[in-house]
């Protein structure tokens, strides 16, 4: 297999020729839409005034909640998840009407003198509020193991402590975007930038009351999703939807950028309250501890985020006893969705930091703190929600990374730098801090682990490949391709990669969880080698021998002595009325789940990471860097070096954004005041740390039959960008004296650095 192919579209990304459906080129008759948008957080619509839309030189048309056939609903898991508000708003920026014109600035224009009359209801905005008030989604999801009051009781220390999380705008290049194209006998085809094509066509479906036989659900590529297209993207889709059913025209919706990040959901923010019993040895007996994260106004994948949020609250540790409350708080802000790593990071960087506290308590390293508790055969193996940790790969990514990363000698390093600083009178401290990561690989609910493909081989032997995995940049494609090739012996080339369609593979997952390799790759194998099968029957006939005679290789089939080319086998198929087409299906094995419990086996398998980062303070303004950063993953036996590297970078570049500069604002009124790169601070090119080792562990199969052994990589890197958080939490530990590292919350942006440094 050519594991170091570049990704598909690599040339047509970088000359502009790959399609985005905004490039879709318009046909004569298609309608823009624009949306108008709430504007305020909690209210009740009295009138939406539509009258200053008489006078203009154009034509415009108006739709609202009122206009839709079926019902107002896309929830992806419960219901009361409208696509336009109905008789309240409830939170600022919630899409309430679409002005539709011939051209996006004319739709915009009008959409702006549309007048919403509200009265005004009391809005909830902040976590703290929503828990005083009791305001929750549903009841708390517990996580409990042990008696954590014996434990705690028995535990020489305790200590307690709260912080906070922030959110992030998953910032994809290409906001959300749908076309909708009308055809005869209510058949609609729905071009969408959407991670779950099957949910954007059942959510048209119940929007427009017609059964999702007759809707298309497509999508070539996306622009980026990063978790923010894997339910929200139906949201604009199934309103182009109602545009086109309404106008019987084709209708496109794309959000500008301002609209996107107001009207779409982000990164949930959390809030933490914890109590740690633990030993002078700073063993975890005790853990004690409430999550309050932001759903929103409604719960979209809440649930699910939280869940993992708590199933990875362990990381590597093995904790005796837990009581963990995660509560989704009811909001008037947007509601919150899968971003990335999808509550994983959020539950890892919580238990850093109390292991952090524990160091700080203790006067200890935090690497010794985590040494005492790691998953070991003589602590435990046992994870919180039941699951098993065979085979941990803890110590044999950390000492890859401490040999990567010089981590021993720059310690010292760091530390008489920073003595130097102090001597000298210099503002700058340095910090240098581990990341130990464990993320389990499967959708927590069992049936999302399904995939289908659908492969044909024409007679001149070229290969069309389909499956249910959407690309999004991460080189899902070309993965799924280079899995075909292998199967026959044919190089990437001869493998046609073709757009995302629920009219040829049918109820599929979203593409999340990182699982798109695992699931899409499996089910490509099985339809590519059913048909393989067959076509070494044929050879076997023609070439009258035994079918284990037959073997593929490079691009021929040989016999003995004989060969034929892929393309004369093919052809002979034909001739010979053998089916050169199939499907293939895959379900991942050994999974099961209690939700009501939260235990189980949610995770046919874990990978395994750790980074090291080295942190530069200002003591003066907090103004901070990266200067180096040195990452080991596992990828198992990678499908694709080139590819796992760029998903390990970006992914940490992606996480350094969340926890150090990307900060979210809001108004007193709930308005979303960081609409655009100018007021959001995304970490930019000169932030790439400057020394940036990223490396593969090594031989490193996959314990559990995965395709080629191989092991998931799209969100596991993220949360390595802890290990930066944490080194700026160093660096302002040897600052001052007095200073509190652990008041630090996430982002670390210089005033909180400040903060925590003059406490
Ligand atoms: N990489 C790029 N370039 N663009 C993206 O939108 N999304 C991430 C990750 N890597 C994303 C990305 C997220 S959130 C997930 S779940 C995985 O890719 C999904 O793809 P996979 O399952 O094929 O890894
Ligand atoms: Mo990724 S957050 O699972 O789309």
């Amino acid at each position: 297999m050519n594991k170091i192919a570049t990704h598909d579209s690599s040339i047509r990304h970088t000359t502009g020729q790959a399609i985005y459906i905004d490039d879709i080129p318009d046909q004569e008759n298609l309608l823009h839409g624009a949306l108008v948008l709430s504007k305020c957080a909690h209210g009740k619509i009295k009138k939406i005034d539509f009258s200053r839309l008489k006078n203009l030189p154009f034509q415009t048309t108006i739709v609202t909640a009122e206009n839709i056939p079926g019902e107002n609903e896309i929830g992806p898991i419960k219901t009361g998840e409208p696509i336009l508000a109905d008789d309240i708003i409830t939170y600022f920026g919630q899409p309430v009407a679409v002005v539709l014109a011939k051209s996006f600035q004319e739709a915009q224009y009008a959409s702006d003198l549309v007048k919403i009359e509200i009265e005004h209801l009391d809005s909830i905005l902040t976590l703290e509020n929503a828990y005083n008030k009791n305001s929750f989604h549903d009841d708390p999801i517990i996580l409990e193991k042990g008696s954590v009051e014996k434990e705690m009781k028995k535990s020489k220390f305790k200590k307690s402590g709260e912080f906070e999380i922030g959110g992030q705008d998953h910032f994809y290049l290409e906001t959300h975007v749908a076309i909708t194209f009308p055809g005869e006998n209510n058949e609609y085809t729905v071009w969408s930038s959407t991670q779950h094509p099957t949910e954007v066509q059942h959510g048209v479906s119940k929007v427009l009351n017609i059964p999702s036989a007759k809707i298309d659900s497509k999508v070539r590529r996306l622009g980026g999703g990063f978790g923010g297209k894997e339910s929200q993207a139906t949201i604009f889709a199934g309103i182009s939807a109602l545009c086109a059913f309404i106008t019987h025209k084709p209708v496109k919706i794309r959000l500008n950028r301002h609209n996107d990040m107001t009207a779409s959901g982000k990164r949930h923010n959390f809030k933490v309250r914890f109590t740690v019993g633990f030993s002078s040895n700073a063993k975890i007996n005790a853990l004690d501890i409430i999550l309050l994260s932001n759903g929103g106004n409604v719960l979209d994948l809440s649930g699910p985020v939280m869940t993992r949020a708590l199933t990875h609250l362990d990381n590597c540790y093995f904790i005796k006893s837990i009581k963990a409350y995660g509560y989704i708080c009811k909001t008037n802000t947007v509601s919150n969705t899968a971003f990335r790593g999808f509550g994983g990071p959020q539950g890892m960087l919580v238990i850093e930091n109390i292991l952090f506290s524990i160091s700080e308590f203790l006067n200890k390293s935090l690497d010794d703190v985590r040494q005492i508790n790691y998953y070991s055969q003589s602590n435990g193996l046992t994870t919180p929600y039941g699951q098993i940790v065979s085979k941990p790969r803890i110590n044999w990514v950390l000492n890859e990374t401490y040999k990567l990363s010089d981590y021993h000698t720059r310690l010292k390093q760091i530390k008489s730098f920073n003595l130097d600083q102090v001597k000298k009178q210099r503002p700058f401290r340095k910090g240098l801090a581990v990341m130990p990561a464990k993320f389990g690989i499967s959708f927590n609910k069992p049936s999302f682990n399904q995939a289908g493909a659908l492969i044909h081989i024409y007679s001149d032997g070229s290969i069309r490949l389909n499956h249910g995995g959407t690309e999004m940049g991460q080189g899902l494609f070309v993965k799924v391709a280079q899995v075909v090739a292998e199967c026959f012996k044919v190089s990437l080339d001869q493998i046609h990669i073709t757009s995302t369609n629920t009219a040829e593979v049918p109820n599929t997952s979203a593409t999340a969880a990182s699982s798109g390799s695992d699931l899409n790759g499996m089910a490509a194998w099985n339809a590519a080698f059913t048909i393989k099968k067959r076509m070494i029957d044929h050879a076997s006939q023609l070439f009258k021998k035994s079918k284990s005679e037959i073997i593929f290789e490079q691009g021929r089939i040989l016999a003995g002595n004989k060969s034929l080319s892929f393309t004369e086998l093919a052809f002979s198929c034909w001739e010979n009325r053998i089916s050169l087409s199939s499907t293939g299906f895959y379900k991942t094995p050994k999974i099961h789940w209690d939700q009501g419990k939260l235990k189980g086996h949610p995770y046919f398998y874990f990978t395994w990471g750790a980074a090291v980062s080295e942190a530069l303070i200002d003591i003066n303004t907090g103004e901070n860097r990266i200067l180096r950063a040195d990452i080991i993953q596992d990828c198992g036996n990678s499908l694709n070096e080139n590819i796992d590297i760029g998903q390990i970078e970006g992914g940490f570049i992606q996480g350094l954004g969340w926890l150090t500069c990307e900060e979210l604002c809001f108004s007193q009124e709930g308005k979303l005041l960081t609409t655009g790169p100018s007021t959001y601070k995304l970490p930019g090119s000169r932030d790439v740390p400057p020394i940036f080792n990223v490396k593969l562990l090594e031989n490193a199969d996959n314990d559990e039959k995965t395709i080629f052994r191989s092991k998931a990589v799209g969100e596991p890197p993220l949360l390595l960008a802890i290990s930066h958080f944490l080194a700026l939490k160093e660096a302002i530990k040897a600052s001052l004296p007095s200073s509190k590292a652990e008041l630090l919350n996430s982002p670390a942006t210089p005033s909180e650095i400040l903060k925590a440094i003059y406490a």
